[in-house]
């Protein structure tokens, strides 16, 4: 059984993904080429914003937005504590502050409650001068964006969507990467919609941004590649793994989300009883980046990691430190005390694998091991 299972994936769209490569190989057309616009094209329509701008990966992504932003020095942006590294690193990467904030308790995904709490603990601080909120897809289900973009407007704060994770959800009808006044995701192999590498992508619906996006990701560039008005960047999407993504689509929209979707609905159904399921809200529909489990405490999450582990089943601790322990951030500026839900979190989850290539049997298998084990602890 494996994690995430980008064999069988190649194997269900393997004529496609062979084509695409071939195709790209025989024109040449390596860097820029026709695929990554055909690409773009079809993300920004199917998320429903107006311009798509490809890179090379997702940390890139959130890096440009924030320089289309102009963020830099004294500027503070406010991001979950409990996610990937890039989330933060960008925030740094471009002379800004990152400030961290805790995450609500059921969808892991960051709290409204302490954003504001946050951004006042900024203000009367003078850490610095709030400017952006990053609000991150965790495991694939979007952000409260009602109440962050109310939060957002009243503070005057841009926000950014990390839908890195979250490419393929939506709340009701509206697409992720469609909340933020900028939105970015990455196409990293085991995203929900990955490439054979690394990749990423921009979305919005300003022109005035998109344009700066696209000089900032290569080399700051004007009139041409030749004439460069800003420091930039090279960030560019390859037409290969433009390709590659080009083929996979079809299937992701129309097979891959659902058959995930089957997947988390049937681990809940059976594990709720047993542990503390991954709980989507009301008009939520998440990518299922993961699936992820919470236990009692530490011990006993250790205990069923490697009980799981044991039993020849591919889990993971995604994350095991919170952000404001990370030691490349300034860590005097936070305080452990803001951050219990992040604490308890990274303490007690457990990712359980999760993709549309695995089968009833492994599922059951798989459900089966995590309630004999909890049935075992139960017992002590
Ligand atoms: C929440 C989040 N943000 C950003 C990234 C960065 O994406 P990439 O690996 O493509 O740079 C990731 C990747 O793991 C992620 O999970």
């Amino acid at each position: 059984m494996q994690f995430r299972d980008l064999r069988k994936q190649y194997e269900h769209n393997k004529s496609a993904i062979d084509d695409g490569i071939k195709n790209v190989i025989e024109s040449a057309d390596f860097i820029s080429g026709q695929a990554v616009y055909e690409l773009e094209k079809q993300l920004a329509e199917y998320v429903g914003v107006k311009h798509c701008i490809s890179c090379a990966n997702g940390t890139d992504a959130l890096q440009l937005s924030l320089l289309a932003w102009g963020t830099g020095k004294n500027d503070v942006v406010f991001v979950p504590d409990f996610t990937f590294f890039s989330s933060g690193e960008a925030v740094s990467a471009v002379g800004a502050i990152p400030v961290f904030v805790d995450v609500n308790m059921d969808t892991y995904n960051i709290s409204a409650k302490s954003l504001e709490k946050m951004i006042l603990k900024v203000i009367s601080q003078g850490t610095g001068t709030p400017k952006a909120i990053i609000a991150v897809d965790l495991f694939g289900q979007p952000a409260d964006y009602i109440k962050i973009r109310e939060i957002a407007d009243k503070y005057s704060l841009f926000l950014l969507e990390d839908g890195a994770q979250g490419f393929g959800g939506k709340i009701l009808s509206k697409k992720a990467c469609s909340f933020g006044d900028i939105s970015t995701t990455s196409f990293f192999p085991a995203k929900p919609f990955g490439c054979y590498g690394d990749g990423g992508a921009i979305f919005t619906d300003s022109d005035e941004w998109a344009a700066l996006l696209r000089s900032y990701k290569v080399h700051g560039k004007g009139e041409s590649k030749y004439d460069n008005v800003r420091i930039g960047m090279n960030s560019r999407l390859d037409t290969l793994q433009a390709s590659i993504l080009l083929a996979k689509f079809p299937v992701f929209i129309k097979e891959e989300l659902d058959a995930a979707q089957e997947i988390a609905l049937f681990y809940s159904s059976r594990l709720k009883d047993m542990v503390i399921v991954p709980a989507v809200l009301q008009d939520y529909f998440s990518a299922w980046a993961q699936f992820t489990i919470r236990v009692g405490n530490r011990q006993q999450r250790d205990g069923l990691k490697k009980y799981l582990s044991d039993s020849g089943i591919p889990v993971m601790i995604y994350y095991q430190k919170p952000m404001h322990r990370q030691r490349a951030f300034d860590m005097d500026l936070y305080h452990d005390d803001d951050y219990p839900n992040t604490n308890t979190s990274c303490e007690t989850v457990l990712s359980l694998p999760c993709h549309p290539y695995l089968n009833r049997w492994e599922i059951q298998f798989v459900v089966d091991k995590i309630c004999e084990f909890m049935k075992g602890s139960q017992d002590v």
